[in-house]
């Protein structure tokens, strides 16, 4: 992070456990951004392009890989193309791109959630992101809303998704000045605004050109 030009735009992702509302703050967001703050691109992950629509709807619909790493390795292929089709340029047209799960997402479900090595995630992640980190990530924090379009990953055991919320608290000891924790079982207007003044602190610095 940090002294980016404005051209550079502004990379934000949320994550948190399955059904925690991130989805529908990401869309609140855009509309927000769009009316009068500048250029959006609000995309998901595993998807947002193609080629990764193709790859999320095989590792979440289809099959189950036996290995964690060739898991990952499926979210990282798609995670590639789309940094490189779709992230990057935006970027560097000056948009904010809003990312329904990123980088974080490996480490929590991966490494924590499967017991892949987490320097291997983060190393494969620097790697397939061109070294692109957010300049801010939402921690949606809570338990899930039960949903009845339940996913294969989301039929996991409470103990996994302990794991996985161990794991993102983690993320958030290592670098605490990337994430903004917020409580994911308040009222979604009270999320929004909280994620809404934040954003909008993040831009005024990005305008007088500070650290993102
Ligand atoms: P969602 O987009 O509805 O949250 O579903 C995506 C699922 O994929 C969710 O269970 C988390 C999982 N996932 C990973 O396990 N690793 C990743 O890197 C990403 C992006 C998603």
């Amino acid at each position: 992070m940090g002294g980016r030009p404005v051209s550079a735009g502004l990379l934000i992702s949320l994550e948190g456990l399955d059904g925690v509302g991130k989805t529908t703050q990401i869309e609140r967001l855009a509309s927000w951004v769009r009316d009068g703050h500048g250029e959006v691109k609000a995309v998901r992950e595993p998807g947002g392009t193609a080629f990764g629509e193709a790859l999320r709807d095989l590792v979440l619909h289809r099959i189950e890989a036996q290995s964690a790493l060739a898991e990952f390795l499926v979210f990282a292929a798609a995670r590639a193309e789309l940094m490189q089709t779709v992230v990057l340029p935006a970027l560097s047209q000056g948009a904010i791109v809003l990312m329904d799960r990123f980088i974080d997402s490996s480490v929590a479900y991966q490494a924590f959630g499967h017991g892949l090595d987490a320097d291997t995630v983060v190393a494969i992640n620097h790697i397939v992101t061109q070294g692109r980190k957010p300049n801010l990530t939402v921690w949606l924090h809570g338990q899930p809303f039960a949903t009845e379009d339940r996913d294969r990953m989301e039929q996991r055991n409470p103990a996994y998704f302990a794991r996985v919320a161990a794991g993102y608290a983690w993320l958030v000891e290592q670098e605490p000045e990337r994430f903004l924790v917020v409580d994911s079982g308040q009222n979604p207007d009270i999320i929004f605004d909280t994620l809404r003044t934040r954003i909008h602190r993040l831009l005024n610095r990005t305008k007088r050109g500070g650290e993102g």
